[in-house]
C-alpha cells in the first residue's frame, strides 16, 4: 500500500499533515513526536504584528471535541522569520509545512506572504480565512462571504507563486460558492474546515467558560460537518482538498478522502495523544492493505464515482 501524494509539485510522504494552531511551528512538538514520520504540518497562523490573544481560560473540553478561543496568538511575522523557520529548514527534512497566515485585511494578509516567501523550509501557505475567534476582526471572518474570500486570495496570489491553499469555514449556506471565489482567484488547494463558531456556558451562572465568551467547535462533534463540506466543494473544484475537523483514527481519515480530499490534517486529536497523526498514518496502511489497495489515492474521491455519500 503507497502512501505517497504527489501533489503541489512535491511528494508527501503520506496525506497526514498536523492542523494549524494545534503544533506551534514544529519545535514545540520535536521533543515528543518525530515530524518526519508525518506527510507535514501547518503552522499556527501568523500576523504581522505579535498577537497576545484572548483572555484565559482559553480552552473548554467537551464529551464531544473541545472549544478554543486563542485568538491567534503568535510571535508575529518578523520572528517567524528570524526564529520559526530557521528551525523547520535545519531540523524538517520530510515533512512538508505549510505557514498558516492571517490578518485583519487583505494587505496584512499579503504583507505577511511577502515577508516570508523568499525564506526557506517551507513549501507554501495556507490563508486562514476563517478563524471565528479573531475578536480585532470586528466583523465575520473573510470566509463567510465569497467576495472577501476571493479579495484576500487575489492579493495573495499576486506576491507569491507558493502552493496557496484557501482555509474556509463550515458555517455558509454553500461551500462550493465559497471554494470556487477561492479557486477563481488563485488557490492551488481548499483546506476544509476551520471549527465552527460555538458557545459553551456554566449552567448555574449563566456565564461563558471562555475568557473571550464564544469560540469554535473542533473535535468529533465537527468530523461530520467537515466530511459533507469536503465532498460538496469536490463536486465544485477541481483542485486537491485537504480534509481536516475531528479526524482520530484512520477511519475517520478514510469519510474525508472518499468525500474527496487527497490531504487530511489531525488537529485536537494531537492534544490527548501526541501521537494522534502518526496512528492514523499506520492504520491508513492497514486499511488499505486490507481493503486491498495499492495506494491511498485510491479512496480518493470514491464516494463520488460510487454515486454515495449524497
Ligand atoms: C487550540 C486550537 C488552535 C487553533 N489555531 C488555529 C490557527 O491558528 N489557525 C487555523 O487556521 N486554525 C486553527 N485551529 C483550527 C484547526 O486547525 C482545525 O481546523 C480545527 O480544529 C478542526 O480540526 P480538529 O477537529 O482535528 O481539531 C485551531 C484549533 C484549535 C483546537
Amino acid at each position: 500500500m503507497r502512501l505517497e501524494q504527489t501533489l503541489f509539485g512535491t511528494t508527501f510522504q503520506n496525506p497526514v499533515l498536523l492542523a494549524a494552531g494545534t503544533c506551534g511551528f514544529g519545535r514545540e512538538l520535536a521533543d515528543v513526536i518525530d515530524l518526519d514520520r508525518l506527510g507535514g504540518f501547518v503552522t499556527k497562523s501568523v500576523t504581522m504584528e505579535p498577537r497576545a490573544g484572548n483572555p484565559a481560560p482559553r480552552v473548554a473540553e467537551l464529551d464531544v471535541g473541545m472549544v478554543n478561543s486563542i485568538g491567534l496568538a503568535n510571535p508575529g511575522v518578523e520572528r517567524v522569520r528570524s526564529e520559526r523557520l530557521p528551525w523547520i529548514a535545519s531540523n524538517v527534512r520530510l515533512a512538508r509545512v505549510f505557514v498558516s497566515v492571517a490578518g485583519h485585511n487583505e494587505q496584512e494578509y499579503a504583507a505577511v506572504v511577502e515577508r516570508l516567501d523568499s525564506e526557506d523550509g517551507f513549501l507554501g501557505f495556507e490563508i486562514n480565512l476563517s478563524c471565528p475567534n479573531d475578536t480585532g476582526l470586528a466583523g465575520l471572518p473573510f470566509a463567510l462571504e465569497a467576495d472577501s474570500t476571493a479579495a484576500v486570495m487575489a492579493r495573495c496570489r499576486s506576491v507569491t507563486s507558493r502552493p496557496l491553499l484557501a482555509k474556509l469555514a463550515p458555517n455558509v449556506p454553500d461551500i462550493a460558492v465559497v471554494a470556487r471565489a477561492a479557486v477563481d482567484a488563485g488557490a492551488d488547494g481548499i483546506t476544509l474546515v476551520n471549527t465552527m463558531p460555538a458557545l459553551v456556558m456554566h449552567p448555574e451562572s449563566g456565564e461563558a467558560a471562555l475568557g473571550a465568551g464564544p469560540g469554535g467547535l473542533s473535535g468529533g462533534a465537527l468530523r461530520p460537518a467537515g466530511v459533507r463540506c469536503t465532498h460538496r466543494a469536490r463536486e465544485a473544484v477541481e483542485v486537491p482538498i485537504v480534509g481536516v475537523g475531528g479526524i482520530n483514527c484512520a477511519s475517520d481519515a478514510v469519510q474525508y478522502l472518499r468525500a474527496g480530499a487527497s490531504l487530511v490534517q489531525v488537529g485536537t486529536a494531537s492534544f490527548a495523544d501526541p501521537h494522534a497523526g502518526e496512528r492514523v498514518v499506520r492504520g491508513l496502511d492497514r486499511l488499505g492493505r486490507r481493503a486491498g489497495l495499492a495506494k491511498v489515492s485510491e479512496w480518493v474521491g470514491a464516494a463520488h464515482s460510487a454515486g454515495r455519500g449524497q
